[in-house]
């Protein structure tokens, strides 16, 4: 599995702990930045991970900052990408089986990096349900994209 992961300075001390976890998992990862302490602007990256998972170059994108929502909000511009801020392990599967969601954000300043853990194992190990009605709500998504 190919997971682009992107990030601001807030992330600094979780990036490396979910890097590591992606690894264990055996996911090829594509660094998106930055991996300093130096500010960054949240939308930048986001904007970087949403191209890349928007143009299927990676199957899911994994983003952090202070609180996951600038940075999702900034990825959820990007058309195509359906980027969902999870702070516990049940919105994450959630998110996968109802929204089939692409991105998976997470506050480094609101999970503990165990938490975080747990979050990113349960997106990335959830297959979408693919029922009717979740196959109707997601091309509705779509029809607002091309209305846009
Ligand atoms: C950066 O200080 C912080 O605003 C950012 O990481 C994020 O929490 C925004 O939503």
């Amino acid at each position: 599995m190919k997971i682009a992961i992107g990030n601001d300075h807030a992330a600094g001390a979780l990036k490396p702990v979910i890097m590591e976890l992606l690894t264990e998992m055996g996911c090829e990862i594509v660094n998106c930045g930055p991996d300093g302490t130096e500010p960054i602007d949240y939308p930048i990256p986001a904007e970087k991970v949403g191209r890349m998972v928007a143009d299927h170059e990676v199957d899911y994108g994994v983003l952090i900052c202070g609180t996951g929502i600038g940075i999702s909000m900034a990825a959820n511009k990007v058309n195509g990408v359906r980027a969902a801020v999870c702070s516990e392990p049940t919105s994450a599967r959630l998110t996968r089986e109802h929204n089939n969601a692409n991105i998976l954000a997470i506050g480094a300043r609101i999970v503990s990096d165990e938490l975080a853990k747990d979050i990113v194992r349960t997106f990335l190990t959830t297959e979408y349900s693919n029922g009717e009605r979740h196959e109707r709500r997601l091309a509705l998504l779509h029809e607002i994209e091309k209305r846009q």
